[in-house]
């Protein structure tokens, strides 16, 4: 082969290549940051990351100023070229990022094969590189040649391309994380910088940090560094300065130099709105990260750091002289005297902002729940106490953020109701103490709290049930009549508001229970069908026997009467027997999927079943009377009292559909 069919010549050693190439990242953010980083020292203003999910590649294309072939060997090719030696800055400007000469190697970390395209607008070179060879070539005497391939950019369109393929892994990400990482890795990202990065097509912006909307308070080392744009933090509040000089020891003895930190440190309302990539305090250097995440390293108060986030710039941890960056190039030397002293800086800002935060975190949920009228209103004629413990439940309500304003209210109402309960049962220890007649004041007011409370109990027991009632009134038949196979008999309000909770004595469940088997056994085949259940219940008062019969079962009102003659004989023959302490007071219900035959006398049927103290009720009538007994429950209780208002004027503060 001769020279010239050889343009392109890489010097390396396996060694190295394992270190800093195949071993250097595992994370393809991190891969794609020191691409853009590149892209950045060569003074590009658009990076464009595509992925190819077929395929699958990536490809980033710069419009940087490309590499001649002069270049490529001795830049690119040469592993550990040290620019910086040469210049600091970039022909445009820019602080270079670049410093080792190794970053280019990351790639070979998720992808097999690197192929690099380039136009320095005098000329087009294209070459493939690949690990396997590269490995080959290390251990057969250290020199590659990379391949030579087509050029995909045009002369004219100065710039470089490099593409990954054979990824070790699919790039199953999603393109948004990617974005929030990459964003999170750059401060240089934007039109500020005149430096442009989109993925798929779309370009990366401080937005993609999404924590600034989240954010509450904000402190910031020295004044507020421009780099970050907080008015994207609508919630913001410039909280406080931190102190921003971080004074370094000369190795060589003298007086400590002092350097400048900017940044901030900001909180969120709740933990959930940082992941676990914004939940860090970054530290860069150069526009660009060097340290990952330095809130690990200041070891207290768990909770508290949950909800931070924040960014720390130090340029002067990189510059010209000794490297603090370690060659896994996540993290700075740990031990580096600049770094030990940033991080006392940071760290104090951190312990100081500690208990600010958990003032001012109060201070503000007291100040929303109090914004509502009703609630202010309430709390105002609260004593002093009760105001103390209403503040931390406020902050907790506040701090939990809820998206529905309904939720939130009905925090609200419950902590209100609790908090009167809790009061009726100061007042209720007092009242061992009455013995004048000045303290029968008390009892009355005693009396009106409880009537209150009752009051609302109810009729929020009242409003749960209209609700379900509704539920049934939508229901086609089968679904009805599977409803009330189901829930009919243990909530037998349904039948009638006053049957609360039935309240049966298991042990005459089961002696009833047995007598009504000895019934069931002689029912014929058609009344067998017809029937879903029979129970017996005790409402408050009386014995209730409900009969529940299939939707389209056809029932005749004199067998109907004989059927449920038997079970009520029974029922009393058991309670004359062995529960004389029982109420005697038997009442039958039938549940009906239609009236009964003969339908043309429905009065003479009634008075029949009526004989025996029983009555039948369709399934249609069973839904329409529930609801007309609740409503009118509700809409004769047009005003009750103080704590009712309170409580209407609370959902109204919350655009809640007021009460009837
Ligand atoms: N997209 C690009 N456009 C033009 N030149 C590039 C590009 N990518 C790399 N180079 C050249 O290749 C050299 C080596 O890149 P590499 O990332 O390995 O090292 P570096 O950027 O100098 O230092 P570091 O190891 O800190 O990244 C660069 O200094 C640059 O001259
Ligand atoms: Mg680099």
């Amino acid at each position: 082969m001769t020279h010239d069919d050889r343009p392109f010549q890489m010097t390396i050693s396996l060694d190295v290549l394992q270190h800093l190439g195949i071993g250097l990242y595992s994370n393809i953010p991190a891969v794609l940051s020191e691409l853009v980083a590149n892209a950045w020292d060569a003074d590009a203003s658009r990076v464009r990351i595509d992925f190819d999910h077929q395929t699958p590649s990536i490809r980033i294309r710069d419009d940087g100023h490309g590499m001649s072939l002069h270049d490529i060997n001795s830049k690119f090719l040469t592993v550990g070229y040290k620019r910086r030696l040469q210049h600091a800055e970039t022909p445009d400007g820019r602080t270079v990022m670049g410093r080792k000469g190794i970053g280019k190697l990351a790639a070979f970390s998720i992808a097999d094969t690197v192929d690099v395209h380039t136009s320095d607008g005098e000329s087009v070179h294209a070459f493939r590189m690949n690990t396997r060879d590269i490995e080959e070539a290390a251990r057969t005497g250290g020199n590659y040649f990379p391949e030579p391939i087509d050029c995909l950019v045009e002369e004219s369109d100065r710039g470089t391309l490099i593409r990954l393929t054979d990824l070790r892994k699919r790039p199953s990400w999603a393109a948004d994380h990617l974005r929030r990482r990459l964003a999170r890795r750059f401060s240089v990202i934007g039109e500020k910088h005149g430096f442009d990065v989109s993925i798929d097509g779309d370009p990366i912006t401080l937005d993609d940090r999404d924590y600034f909307n989240d954010m509450e308070f904000i402190w910031y080392f020295g004044d507020p560094a421009d780099d970050w744009d907080f008015s994207r933090a609508p919630s913001g509040d410039g909280a406080g300065v931190l102190p921003n000089v971080v004074p370094i020891l000369p190795p060589n003895g003298g007086p400590p130099v002092e350097h400048a930190i900017r940044g901030f440190i900001g909180t969120v309302r709740k933990p959930s709105q940082l992941d676990d990539v914004n939940n860090a305090v970054v530290l860069s250097a150069r526009g660009r990260l060097i340290h990952e995440d330095m809130l690990p390293e200041y070891r207290q108060a768990r909770v508290y750091t949950e909800y931070v986030v924040g960014e720390v710039i130090a340029d002067f941890l990189d510059d010209d002289n000794d490297d603090i960056i370690t060659s896994g190039r996540q993290r700075v030397q740990q031990d580096d005297a600049r770094y030990v002293a940033v991080k006392t800086v940071v760290n104090q800002a951190l312990h100081s902002i500690r208990d600010e935060w958990d003032r001012k975190r109060k201070q503000a949920g007291v100040q929303r729940a109090l914004e509502y009228p009703s609630v202010k209103a309430w709390y105002e004629r609260r004593g002093p106490d009760t105001q103390r413990t209403a503040k931390r439940l406020f902050v907790k309500i506040e701090a939990l953020r809820l998206d529905e304003d309904e939720r939130k209210y009905e925090l609200y109402r419950a902590s209100i109701l609790a908090f009167e309960k809790l009061a009726l049962k100061d007042m209720l220890s007092a009242l061992d103490h009455v013995e004048t007649v000045g303290d029968f004041d008390l009892l009355a007011r005693l009396m009106t709290g409880v009537d209150e409370i009752e009051a609302t109990r109810y009729r929020d027991i009242v409003e749960g049930r209209l609700k379900v009632i509704q539920a049934l009134r939508n229901l086609v038949p089968n679904a009805l009549e599977r409803a009330l196979q189901e829930h009919l008999f243990n909530h037998l309000w349904l039948l009638h508001p006053s049957w609360e909770r039935a309240a049966t004595v298991p042990r005459m469940e089961e002696t009833v229970g047995a007598e009504f088997e000895k019934i069931d056994a002689g029912l014929s085949e058609e009344e067998r069908r017809g029937r879903i259940d029979i129970r017996f219940q005790t409402v408050p008062g009386k014995h209730v026997i409900v009969e529940l019969k299939r939707y389209d079962a056809r029932v005749n009102a004199a067998d109907l009467v004989k059927q449920l003659q038997k079970y009520r004989r029974a029922l009393q023959k058991c309670l004359r027997d062995k529960y004389q302490g029982e109420p005697r007071d038997v009442e039958c219900v039938a549940v009906l999927g239609a009236a009964p035959t003969p339908q043309d006398d429905p009065e003479g049927n009634r008075r029949i079943l009526d004989a025996i103290g029983a009555r039948y009720v369709t399934y249609d009538e069973l839904v329409q009377q529930a609801e007309a007994s609740y409503d009118d429950y509700l809409k004769a209780r047009t005003h009750a009292s103080d704590l009712d208002d309170l409580l209407t004027a609370l959902a109204h503060d919350f655009g809640i559909d007021g009460k009837p």
